[in-house]
């Protein structure tokens, strides 16, 4: 049985703390699907991992529909998540739902995400009340690194913990379902959870979350051109691939790979046969060929 957005309400009443991972292709979609994580998110930040931008804003909803494509392909049990992509829902209202019902329709994904908050509870309403479950995230939102100065802290000092605060309990009120919290001060990310009915889901905002999500390659450590303070390494498949490519290198180099347990048998060409079939090749050659 699939996770739903009733599911993740119902993990915040239970005080059952959410995990939820990024992920952009299929074979991971199996890796993750199979780990038993709760929900998956097909963020815009496959824009940096996946596509090499230096930030998010080039991501297209043809991009996020690709790639989403292939991660509902490779789960059965974990929710869903699809980002919006940066201008996919800003300019008006009738475009964020139009591209809202884009990324369900044309992905099977369940819900949608998108940044902002009092600023863009109007889209989060419509998109609600289109059918479509809708994943809020509020606090250093990447789409608007331009506007933010960079990659940093927010909701530092009254005004702007204020802010945050009342950002969480508008796209609440508009019915988003669950709301991400990204590099808040781990205090105000406690009071916004206690506060709020739906669950909060952290990235560099503390312990005090009802969830935590990451991007997989992050915590992986396969994605390493900046790591946000924020990133816990849980493996070092980067460096565990690094190792395979070199070794498979090495072997091919050397002739050692592949050996017989990598190829297939010969029983239908034997010695005989190939023999046979060089000597006809060696008959086929023209005079002209055997001069050269
Ligand atoms: O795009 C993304 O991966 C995200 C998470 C980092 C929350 O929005």
């Amino acid at each position: 049985m699939r996770n739903t957005v009733l599911d993740f309400i119902g993990m915040k009443r239970q005080g059952r703390r959410i995990a939820m991972l990024t992920c952009y292709d299929y074979t991971m979609a199996r890796l993750l699907d199979a780990s038993g994580i709760d929900a998956i998110l097909v963020g815009d930040s496959l824009g940096c991992v996946m596509l090499g931008y230096p930030d998010t804003l080039p991501v297209t909803m043809d991009d996020m529909i690709h790639h989403a494509r292939a991660v509902v392909r490779g789960c059965q049990q974990a929710l869903v998540v699809v980002d919006m992509p940066f201008m996919s829902y800003q300019a008006s209202i009738a475009e964020a739902v139009r591209n809202a019902g884009r990324l369900i329709k044309e992905t099977g994904a369940q819900a949608v995400k998108l940044e902002g908050g009092a600023s863009v509870i109007g889209q989060i309403r419509a998109i609600v009340d289109a059918g479509i479950p809708v994943q809020a995230h509020v606090g250093m939102t990447p789409q608007s690194v331009n506007a933010l100065g960079g990659f940093k802290v927010q909701g530092r000092g009254e005004e702007a913990a204020a802010r945050l605060l009342a950002d969480a309990r508008a796209v609440e009120q508009a019915g988003a379902f669950s709301v991400v919290l990204e590099c808040v001060p781990p205090k105000l990310a406690a009071l916004a959870s206690r506060t709020l009915h739906i669950p909060t889901i952290g990235i560099g905002a503390g312990a005090g979350c009802d969830g935590q999500v990451l991007v997989s390659q992050d915590m992986l450590g396969m994605f390493t051109d900046f790591t946000p303070r924020f990133v816990k390494r849980f493996a070092e498949a980067g460096e565990t691939m690094r190792t395979a490519f070199r070794t498979y290198a090495e072997e091919v180099r050397a002739g050692t790979f592949p050996s017989e347990a990598h190829a297939f048998t010969s029983a239908d060409c034997d010695d005989a046969v190939l023999a046979r079939l060089e000597r006809s090749l060696h008959e086929e050659q023209t005079p002209e060929d055997d001069g050269v």
